[in-house]
């Protein structure tokens, strides 16, 4: 196989001394050891959008906000996505939403997963992700890593470790193997069908 999918890991938070720096690291790093596919992390703190103030919506107008033309591009630029996100009052942070408020076309028929963390593994934040990114015409994959309460209370307060949790990188593992098939996959077929 000679074409690797580009793969984008999307942070979700941008506050001072957020611990979404752990997992997106961690992941990173374990995605990087394969050599089907490339990797990119993406920060929001390097998109600093708007409120979202476009005068039309995006199905019918192209985005004018210079930060959120780069900021599409670079979404643009990926066959897959990994969503790090936190969970925020049971949702996803307003950092992401907002965000995603400012893509359309450019996530169009490409695979999704997540890495989630929070009291319950930011299950909640998770599938309120999944609502979301249908209507950006993403296809969310089953496998996802959920970081909850023990591990992070471990990280954040017993001086632990992601490589304390092997069972996360365990789950990790059928999630990017998923992953690649179906970026290599939908690649394929948004070709075919250009
Ligand atoms: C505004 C806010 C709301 C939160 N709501 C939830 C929540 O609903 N569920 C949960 O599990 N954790 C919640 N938390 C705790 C976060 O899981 C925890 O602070 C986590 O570290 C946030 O990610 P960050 O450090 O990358 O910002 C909340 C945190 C913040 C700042």
């Amino acid at each position: 196989m000679s074409f690797k999918p580009r793969i984008g890991i999307i942070m979700s938070t941008t506050r001072p001394g957020r611990f979404g720096d752990t997992p997106t690291q961690w992941i990173h790093d374990i995605a990087r050891q394969r050599t089907d596919s490339e990797f990119e992390v993406v920060d929001l703190r390097d998109y600093p959008l708007p409120l979202f103030e476009e005068k039309l919506p995006l199905v019918y107008a192209p985005v004018e906000n210079p930060v959120a033309k780069r900021w599409a591009a670079t979404i643009a630029s990926f066959d897959g996505y990994i969503f790090v996100t936190a969970e925020y009052n049971h949702s996803v942070t307003g950092a992401l939403k907002n965000a995603l408020d400012h893509l359309y076309a450019e996530t169009h028929r490409k695979p999704a997963t997540f890495v989630g963390y929070g009291g319950v593994g930011g299950s909640r934040a998770v599938e309120h992700l999944r609502h979301i990114l249908a209507e950006l015409h993403v296809a969310t994959l089953k496998h996802a890593v959920h970081i909850g309460m023990v591990e992070m209370i471990g990280m954040l307060r017993e001086g632990r470790t992601m490589a304390d949790y092997p069972h996360l990188a365990e789950a990790a593992k059928p999630m990017l193997d998923d992953l690649v098939w179906w970026s290599i996959t939908l690649k394929a077929g948004r070709a075919a069908t250009a």
